[in-house]
């Protein structure tokens, strides 16, 4: 059987991992696909940029389609949406699948490109576009496909958990938390992203669409940083009993008198009572709380962040990709046909 021709654009923390995991890991990956994954090139800005891991320099290219063109599976690791869209657009229509970790893409631009993916047969999988290692798309799409999800309350940032849990723990300041989970490679390129709630809103648009099977615009889902959070008012709900964490809340409204049920997305510091399962979520950990109708609550948890982990998640989806490929089997499209009206921001209600 011929390789398995994928391109990797981007090498930035994940990116980096990524490449250097396809590189270590090709004959495992052989005898898992059935066949070679070939990492036949990695399209980058600077070639001789500093990166995080040594990888062989004949693989790095600027030249970005000439790449795409040539892969049977393209992974996007370069974030931000220009030119993100752009090239994801280029590779579906050239008849690749497509693995991607960007939130921002998928929460502004995911209508369309899940169209252009299932009007020319592709896959377009992003199991590293919330949660990092954290499996959390494919349960939600597959495992609990079966299931009614009432709601998700989620920690979904792991910079703001980082910092927030620094903060609560160790009265640690606001900045000086945040300047390591920088270091630790947790923060977006420009972390504003991650401390006014923009990452963790973006993440919350997935995870409602997903779940309700509807599409919730990112612009339809409330937004609060944590910016505002002061030492005092961490102090404050110590005292009390609360820990206070970013969360991102996604609720199924239930309709009155046979009305269709409504869809509730919003994402601020809110007060969680320490016993709760997801106040002793530490550190740049995530944690999604799931409550559906039949399994119950159910809670996925682990690293939220950080490039191998994130790696991890991406080469799950690339792995999947190629077994499909090989298969040369159906797409699973997205199907998101409960069209549930979504609540304004003004009329969301805080409920927890
Ligand atoms: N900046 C993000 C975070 C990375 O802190 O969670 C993972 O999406």
């Amino acid at each position: 059987k011929r390789a398995i021709k994928v391109a990797l654009l981007g090498a930035g923390s994940v990116g980096s991992q990524v490449a250097r995991l396809l590189l270590e890991q090709a004959d495992e990956y052989e005898r898992r696909v059935g066949t070679r994954l070939e990492l036949i090139g990695i399209s980058v800005r600077n070639p001789d940029a500093k990166r995080d891991v040594d990888l062989p320099k004949e693989l790095f290219t600027t030249d970005a389609e000439t790449l795409i063109v040539s892969a049977d599976i393209v992974v996007e690791l370069m974030g931000g949406i220009n030119p993100a869209r752009e090239l994801v657009t280029l590779a579906l229509e050239s008849g690749a699948d497509v693995v991607t970790a960007n939130k921002a893409l998928l929460a502004h631009h995911g209508a369309e490109l899940f169209e252009l993916a299932e009007r020319v047969g592709a896959q377009l999988y992003y199991e590293a576009a919330v949660g990092g290692a954290i499996p959390i798309i494919r349960p939600l799409r597959e495992n609990l496909g079966g299931d009614r999800v009432e709601r998700i309350l989620g920690i979904v940032n792991g910079t703001t958990n980082y910092i927030l849990d620094r903060m609560h723990t160790r009265g640690d300041s606001f900045d000086e938390s945040l300047r390591i989970a920088t270091e630790l490679g947790y923060a977006e390129a420009d972390p504003t992203a991650d401390i006014e709630g923009y990452d963790a809103q973006q993440k919350a648009s997935i995870l409602a669409s997903i779940a309700f099977h509807t599409k919730v615009p990112v612009d339809s889902v409330y937004r609060e940083g944590i910016t505002k959070v002061s030492i005092d008012e961490i102090e404050d709900a110590k005292r009390a009993g609360y820990v206070v964490k970013l969360l991102a809340i996604c609720e199924r409204i239930p309709g009155n008198n046979g009305e269709k049920d409504q869809v509730s997305a919003r994402v601020y510091p809110a007060l969680v009572p320490e016993t709760h399962p997801l106040a002793s979520v530490h550190g740049g950990n995530n944690a999604i709380f799931v409550e559906a109708k039949a399994a119950g609550s159910l809670m996925f948890y682990g690293a939220g962040a950080g490039g191998v982990e994130t790696a991890s998640a991406v080469l799950g989806d690339l792995v999947a990709a190629a077994r499909r490929h090989l298969l040369g089997g159906p797409g699973s499209g997205e199907s998101m046909d409960a069209d549930l009206p979504i609540l304004p921001v003004e009329e969301i209600v805080t409920s927890y």
